[in-house]
């Protein structure tokens, strides 16, 4: 059975990621989205929110599982069995940002692979903090996240 670890923040998660979590889970058998707790790092959204919000937007894809880790990415990829890490590219900014994950992750623990998608042609230019930035000065962000992220962000930003 092929297991595969899509890893990040998703604070919140994106149409973007979206779209590379339902290719991914048509390559894999199954597909493990891991939230990251980054303790150093306060997020806009808690932990709870985001994974609430990565599984509302992914619930009728079978093959997919939510989980959140604090730790190591190959520690994780080894409690999953698996050697497979996804990560989506959208430009050359992320190819060099994860180039270099890639490289340290394979120090870390020489099976691990990371397998890269390209973004869809019309994701490029989402990213979590773009969304968080259009959002926060009343732009539109319907077309860019789930529904259900798009209300809690801007009750988030009114509060
Ligand atoms: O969505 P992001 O913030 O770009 O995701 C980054 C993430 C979570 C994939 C990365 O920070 C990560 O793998 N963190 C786990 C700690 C780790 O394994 N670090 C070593 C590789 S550099």
């Amino acid at each position: 059975m092929s297991v595969a670890i899509y890893p990040g923040s998703f604070d919140p998660i994106t149409n973007g990621h979206i779209d590379i979590i339902k290719r991914s889970a048509k390559i894999f058998d199954e597909v493990i989205v891991a939230v990251l707790i980054n303790v150093d790092k306060k997020g806009l959204f808690s932990i709870e929110e985001r994974i609430n919000f990565i599984k509302d937007s992914v619930y009728e894809i079978n093959n997919v599982k939510v989980i959140s880790f604090n730790g190591l990415l190959v520690d994780l990829a080894k409690e999953y069995n698996t050697n497979i890490i996804i990560k989506g590219l959208r430009n050359a900014t992320d190819f060099e940002y994860e180039m270099n994950m890639a490289y340290m992750n394979k120090e870390l623990s020489e099976e691990i692979e990371t397998v890269c998608m390209m973004s869809a042609p019309e994701m490029i230019h989402i990213s979590s903090s773009a969304v968080k930035q259009v959002a926060k000065f009343g732009g539109n962000v319907r077309n860019l996240v789930p529904s259900c992220v798009a209300d809690k962000l801007l009750i988030k930003i009114k509060n």
